[in-house]
C-alpha cells in the first residue's frame, strides 16, 4: 500500500435477514421469533456467526418495528437494521450498514437456525475468489409439472443443487449487483423472485461456485419443519452454538 491510500476494507461481515412475515408459516408471530428449544430460532444462526473467529461484524435486519425496539435476546455488538418489502430490499439494507468495511460479506435467512461453524467456514474460503453458495444434492426424483398440476417431464437430477444459506460474496460484487437491483435493473415482478443473491450474480453473468451443504441446515417454513427442528435438538442431533 502506498502512503496516503485508503487501506483495502478486510474481515467478514454477516447480513442475517429476518425481516419477513413468515405468512406460510400461520402463527401469530414470524417463524424466525419462535421459541426453538429455549432461543428464538433466529438467535441460533445469530449466536453461531457471532462466535465464529472468522466473523469480524453481524447486522440482523429486522421489519421496521421491531428494529426500533430490538428483542434483548440479539447478542451485544450485533448492529440493528430495518428490512425492505422484498428479501433483496433487506439484503441491500444489511450490506449498506457494512459501510465497506469488509472484504466478505455472508448473507444468511435468519430462519435457518442450524447453520454450523464449519458450513461458515467453507463458505468464507470459497468467497475469497468470487461469489460462492453451499449446496446439496436432489434425492428425490423432480417433475416438473403444468399450471393444471398434471406432469409434463421428469427433470434429470444429477445436476441439480438445492441452495442454502449462507451465501459468500466478494463485498464488492454484492454491492455492485443490489446496486443495479436499486436502480431498477430489474423487472419490478422479479423483486418477489429474487430468494437467493446468487441469482443477481448469474444475472450479470458472474460465476458463482458452490461449496457443500448440510442437510442438518433446515430452512423454517412450515410449523411441521419446526417440529421437526425440535426433534433434532432434543434428539442430540444439533448442539447449541454447534
Ligand atoms: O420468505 P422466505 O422464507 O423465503 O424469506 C427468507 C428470509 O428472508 C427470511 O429469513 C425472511 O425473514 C427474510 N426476509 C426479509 N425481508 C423481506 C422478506 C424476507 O428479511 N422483506
Amino acid at each position: 500500500m502506498r502512503a496516503g491510500e485508503p487501506a483495502a476494507p478486510r474481515g467478514v461481515g454477516a447480513v442475517v435477514v429476518a425481516a419477513g412475515q413468515g405468512h406460510r408459516f400461520g402463527a401469530s408471530r414470524p417463524k424466525q421469533f419462535v421459541d426453538l428449544c429455549g432461543i428464538p430460532v433466529l438467535a441460533w444462526s445469530v449466536r453461531t456467526l457471532v462466535n465464529h473467529p472468522d466473523v469480524d461484524r453481524v447486522v440482523v435486519v429486522l421489519s421496521p418495528q421491531r428494529a426500533a425496539s430490538p428483542p434483548p435476546w440479539l447478542p451485544n455488538g450485533v448492529l440493528v437494521v430495518s428490512g425492505g418489502v422484498f428479501r433483496a430490499d433487506s439484503v441491500r439494507a444489511g450490506a449498506a450498514a457494512l459501510g465497506g468495511q469488509v472484504e466478505t460479506v455472508l448473507v444468511h435467512d435468519g430462519a435457518r437456525p442450524f447453520m454450523s461453524a464449519e458450513l461458515i467456514s467453507r463458505v468464507v474460503a470459497g468467497a475469497r475468489n468470487g461469489p460462492a453458495v453451499p449446496v446439496i444434492a436432489v434425492e428425490d426424483t423432480v417433475k416438473r409439472v403444468d399450471e393444471g398440476g398434471w406432469i409434463e417431464a421428469t427433470v434429470p437430477r444429477e445436476r441439480l443443487r438445492r441452495v442454502q444459506t449462507p451465501q459468500g460474496f466478494p463485498a464488492e460484487v454484492l454491492n455492485r449487483t443490489h446496486a443495479l437491483d436499486d436502480a431498477g435493473a430489474w423487472e419490478a415482478q422479479d423483486a418477489a423472485a429474487m430468494t437467493d443473491d446468487a441469482l443477481l450474480c448469474e444475472r450479470l453473468g458472474i460465476d458463482v461456485s458452490t461449496v457443500e451443504g448440510d442437510p442438518a441446515n433446515l430452512k423454517i417454513t412450515t410449523a411441521s419443519d419446526l417440529a421437526l427442528a425440535r426433534a433434532m435438538v432434543e434428539s442430540g442431533l444439533i448442539a447449541l452454538g454447534s
